[in-house]
């Protein structure tokens, strides 16, 4: 079973989610005004976030997305990751801003990062609904927007996944020990 039954602690709220990123939404339409900034999204956890927080933009946007499949089942380890899918047009001279999820060790924005800036958009900047800097491994981030704060537990919701499961849940809680447990293999 999976559902909120599996969730230890409710972490964030809906309606503190929306709250933020109400706010997020305001700051952005106010920095990136005249800019038309492209706003590219991670598949698939920050979906739920860039679908909302686009809506609450008040100015001009363009949305594209990428898709990235970590190496092995332990994402934060390497930052090695794989692009398998790019983005559908150019960003040459376009004010980007990467939308995440989550930003853990840094180690995938860090890539991402690496790859759109060799493509010399006009700016690159982050927005991430959770940071976790207590994990951080590359400092140095450009995180020009951040929703919360997080601790350093296993968030589902809202996007966050854990195996693919939990994902449409509207809030952000932290998933039980147990079901961590239950499901532990050796990474392959
Ligand atoms: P990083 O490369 O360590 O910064 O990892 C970022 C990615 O790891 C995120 O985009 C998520 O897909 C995943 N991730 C990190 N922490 C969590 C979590 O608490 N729950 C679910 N996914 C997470
Ligand atoms: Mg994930």
């Amino acid at each position: 079973m999976t559902g909120p039954a599996d969730i230890e602690e409710i972490l964030l709220t809906q309606e503190q989610i929306a709250a933020r990123v109400a706010e997020l939404a305001r700051d952005i339409s106010r920095d990136y005004a005249g800019r038309a900034p492209l706003l590219i999204s991670v598949l698939k956890g920050a979906v739920y976030f860039v679908t909302d927080l686009s809506r609450a933009i008040t100015i001009p946007i363009a949305l594209d997305f990428m898709a990235i499949t970590s190496y092995g089942s332990a994402p934060a380890q390497s930052g090695a990751v794989r692009l398998i899918k790019d983005l559908d047009h150019e960003i040459t001279g376009l004010h980007v801003l990467l939308v995440e999820d989550i930003i853990d060790t840094g180690l995938t924005a860090g890539y991402l990062l690496r790859l759109l800036q060799a493509r010399s958009p006009a700016s690159l900047q982050i927005c991430t609904l959770l940071d976790r800097p207590r994990r951080r491994i590359l400092e140095s981030l450009p995180i020009a927007y951040r929703g919360f704060e997080v601790p350093d537990r296993f968030l589902v919701g809202y996007g966050l996944d854990y195996r693919e499961q939990y994902r449409n849940l509207p809030f952000i809680g932290v998933l039980k020990e147990s079901v961590l447990q239950a499901t532990a293999q050796p990474a392959g």
